[in-house]
């Protein structure tokens, strides 16, 4: 008799969960998607409630696993939306809605601890230092605007690992998601005492270290009982979402790369070795492989063109829009667009940055401005390949996943933009799969990441520059350049 084994990977994301059922031979065999809301309750904010975000895991379970036999349900792994404050009080009821990677209302507490604890103590301690989406800063502005909830806090954690909480009963967070909070030691990967300290937390309050593919527990009884999954089931760690997508690309070990367009935008760099970021442009955190990585992450990516879709021209036939877009017209086009839609992380670290089309003319269309949100996307993710490279790190070529690089189009403009191929896995559901990759590793089908990435990752396609191209897109992205510091002082004044 063959014993199948089955693997359930959850990408936790902003705007919807995703869940994979795989197989150990890394098939996959369904995919559930779970919208949850968002909301912005002021110009800058983010949240989410996690209670949203377990029921909307249940439902998905539950949807995934309909005729299957469930006894072959091994493991749980989960990636997921990173530094996210999710505050639990005593009795393990979250106090608040959480607040969200990509929520700005932390300027003040940003610029205190950039400035009199001092950026290059942070580095030391953390190998990071403040942006305002990062979790230390959320603290603070917890304690300074709402100290009631800050006086009951008994536990905080990340998105993913509330629900890995919810699945075992377990705390605990891995060093991949732990990176992003400026709370963790990333060279020693332990907490940093004297950021706890800093920020009026103690480790009792802190959840328990993991690998991500460490086994933290097994799913609690009410729960195996309620989704029908088995006693034995296990739970990994799991990673930050950037990490676990890394994984899903194969990209883990020595100097791979990986680009997300998600709704954030991210340029992952992995390594086996730890190394911080002199001028801490790229966030130093630990890999889900057991190694770490450097990270650029723009706040708003592929949401640029959802929001430009959706919100401005009312059609969600995103492919409808890009069809307009010739040959003809990449790399010549008047019209540009910063996509600082959430203000921006990487690599200007600004609040106040806001989204702005420039250049527009009577005869400028409706696909100039798509086309233009898709480029301002490409080249503010050059800002920060440019750090990277300014710091002796060798990209020749990297790969991509994420909604947005389901795009051919946009594939294109992204390689040209960059002047390297982009390589596209077979398996591009990035967290998800990092996720299901990383449960298989604690249940032991492979004995590390690394062989678990050889023996399941695929590549399905490659994006090649062109010459002429790149070199039109080189003239363009010089002149976006331009764009942001002309109006950086402005953005502050028109809120
Ligand atoms: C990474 C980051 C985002 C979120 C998106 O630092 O903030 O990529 O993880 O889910």
């Amino acid at each position: 008799m063959v014993i199948i084994k089955l693997f359930i990977g959850i990408d936790l994301g902003t705007s919807a969960v995703k869940l994979l059922l795989v197989n150990e031979r890394g098939e996959i065999l369904r995919e559930v998607t779970k919208e949850y809301p968002l909301s912005f309750p002021q110009p800058g904010w983010s949240e989410q409630n996690p209670e949203d975000w377990w029921k909307a895991v249940q439902h998905g379970i539950l949807e995934l696993t309909e005729h299957v036999d469930k006894s072959e349900i091994c493991g749980i792994g989960a990636g997921g939306q990173m530094h996210g404050l999710v505050a639990l009080d005593e009795n393990d009821r979250v106090i608040r809605p959480a607040i969200l990677w990509n929520d700005g209302r932390t300027g003040k507490q940003t610029e205190w601890l950039n400035t009199a604890v001092g950026k290059e103590k942070l580095s030391a301690l953390t190998a990071n230092i403040a942006f305002a989406g990062f979790t230390a800063p959320k603290l603070l502005w917890m304690r300074d605007n709402e100290p009631e909830n800050f006086a009951r806090i008994a536990k905080i954690m990340l998105p993913k690992d509330y629900i890995n909480y919810r699945l075992t009963g377990v705390h605990s967070c891995d060093y991949s998601d732990a990176s992003g909070m400026l709370l963790l030691d990333v060279a020693h990967k332990r907490w940093s005492q004297e950021m706890l300290e800093i920020c009026g937390v103690t480790e009792a309050q802190m959840p328990r270290l993991f690998e991500s593919y460490e086994v933290i527990g097994t799913v609690q009884g009410f729960v195996s009982g309620a989704l029908g999954l088995p006693r034995g089931c296990k739970v990994v760690a799991g990673a930050g979402d950037n990490a676990a997508a890394a994984v899903g690309t194969g990209v883990v070990g020595e100097g791979g790369c990986n680009l997300s367009l998600g709704t954030s935008g991210t340029l992952f760099i992995s390594s086996e070795h730890f190394g911080v970021d002199p001028n801490n442009a790229l966030h130093a955190f630990a890999h889900a492989d057991g190694g770490w990585h450097l990270m650029a992450c723009m706040l708003s990516a592929a949401s640029c063109n959802k929001w430009l879709c959706e919100d401005v021209l009312k059609t969600e036939d995103f492919a409808g829009e890009q069809a307009a877009i010739t040959e003809e017209m990449l790399g010549r086009n008047h019209v540009f667009f910063l996509p600082y839609l959430m203000g921006e992380r990487s690599p200007i670290n600004d609040v106040n940055a806001r989204g702005t089309f420039v250049g527009m003319t009577m005869d400028s269309s409706r696909a100039d401005l798509v086309q233009a949100v898709l480029e301002g996307v490409a080249f503010a993710i050059r800002d920060s390949f440019e750090v990277a490279k300014s710091l002796g790190l060798e990209i020749p070529r990297s790969r991509i996943c994420g909604g947005g690089a389901r795009s051919p189009l946009w594939r294109k403009i992204f390689a040209n933009v960059l002047g390297i191929p982009l390589d596209m896995v077979k398996t591009e559901q990035g967290p998800g799969y990092g996720g299901a990759m990383l449960a298989m590793v604690g249940c032991g089908v492979y004995a590390s990441v690394r062989q678990a990435a050889d023996a399941l990752v695929e590549l399905a396609s490659t994006t090649e520059p062109d010459a002429a191209l790149t070199a039109r897109y080189e003239a363009q992205y010089q002149k976006f350049r331009k764009i942001y510091p002309a109006l950086k002082e402005l953005f502050p004044e028109i809120q």
